[in-house]
């Protein structure tokens, strides 16, 4: 069997993916259109064309933008609904999912309404294809801890559906110990937490994510790479990385496929695992970055079921259900 073949056979699990970050440009259009918004673009393909990052935070100033047509509880139904469609398609059978409350209600969106919409086709995408979801509420790092706290606040009707919180958005200047109470308030919660760190911010963001916030799991986390005693912790501990190829790539974190560490990582000992971040965005679902990584820094059918296999272990899913999977993968 062609690896390509193998990628898509494998089941998989995404543990990185931002459900704002999978809005497609015929999506944004429709919904522009329905809502009477009027976007900065004439077309589908000027927004496809809108999409050539420099850093993280060019590629962030698109995306809540793209967000703003985002209104009613249909809009968030439709947005969930492909996504799961797509997972289905690409024998993705369990998904984390992060989603940006702070986004939407900055926008004048109430939580139930993103909530019902996401919900819903979460519900019907179970029904259909048995894929299994979790849901990660992420702080915007570039606003305050106080507003974290109210956000957490605000999501109390919904604790019961929501499995972890996370922590994104513009990084450099933003370090993790600002958000140390709000993290310490969501374990006592009974939430599993996790951070992104060590995309473009230096590997002491990452010490901070693990040291003051107690993450389960860094996500990207390749800077990890230029401190040794940081990457020997992370493999110690088996801190599980959510590293994002193709979005590394256009947010210019390296200058080439063929630079990217996590097969190195993985050759380590480091539990890695591939996720596709903002798809729509950054131009490939998931085993559309196995396929990059295959193509730039050619992948061993071993290295590549190690990955499906890491992706259940890493998972927020039951010890029980996480070896039901890896069984299958093997
Ligand atoms: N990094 C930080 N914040 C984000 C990202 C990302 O890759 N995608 C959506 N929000
Ligand atoms: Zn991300």
């Amino acid at each position: 069997m062609s690896l390509k073949h193998l990628i898509s056979a494998l089941p998989k699990a995404e543990l990185h993916l931002h459900i704002e970050g999978s809005l497609s440009p015929q999506l944004m259009w429709e919904l522009a259109q329905k809502h009477h918004i009027s976007l900065p673009y004439h077309s589908v393909e000027e927004i496809e064309k809108a999409y050539n990052f420099s850093d993280l935070q060019s590629f962030l100033d698109l995306y809540y933008a793209g967000a703003d047509v985002l209104r009613n509880e249909d809009d968030f139904y439709q947005l969930m609904m492909a996504y799961l469609q797509r997972c289905h398609q690409e024998n993705v059978v369990h998904t984390e999912i992060m989603f940006d409350p702070q986004t939407h209600t900055d926008r004048g969106v109430p939580f139930s309404t993103f909530m019902k919409g996401f919900l819903k086709a979460v519900q019907v995408a179970k029904g259909e294809y048995g894929i299994s979801v979790k849901l990660i509420m992420s702080f915007l790092r570039h606003l305050s801890e106080a507003q974290a706290l109210q956000t957490l606040r605000d999501a109390e009707a919904w604790y019961d559906v929501i499995d972890a919180v996370g922590l994104d958005s513009s990084e450099l200047g933003h370090p993790p110990e600002k958000f140390e109470r709000v993290f310490a308030e969501a374990r006592t919660l009974g939430f599993k937490v996790v951070a992104h760190a060590g995309e473009e911010g230096p590997p002491d963001y990452i010490w901070q994510a693990i040291n003051l916030l107690s993450v389960d799991r860094i996500d990207h986390g390749v800077r990890c790479q230029e401190d040794e005693e940081l990457m020997e912790l992370i493999k110690q501990r088996q801190i599980p990385l959510t590293v994002c190829p193709l979005s590394n790539l256009k947010l210019c974190v390296i200058d080439d496929m063929s630079q990217h560490n996590i097969l190195k990582l993985l050759d380590a000992g480091l539990l890695v695992t591939v996720n596709s971040d903002d798809p729509t965005y950054f131009g490939g679902f998931l085993n559309e970055n196995f396929e990059a990584l295959d193509v730039a820094l050619g992948m061993t059918e071993a290295q590549c079921r190690q990955l499906a296999k890491n992706s259940f272990t890493a998972s927020f899913l039951s010890e029980e259900e996480k070896q039901k999977w890896i069984e299958k993968v093997d």
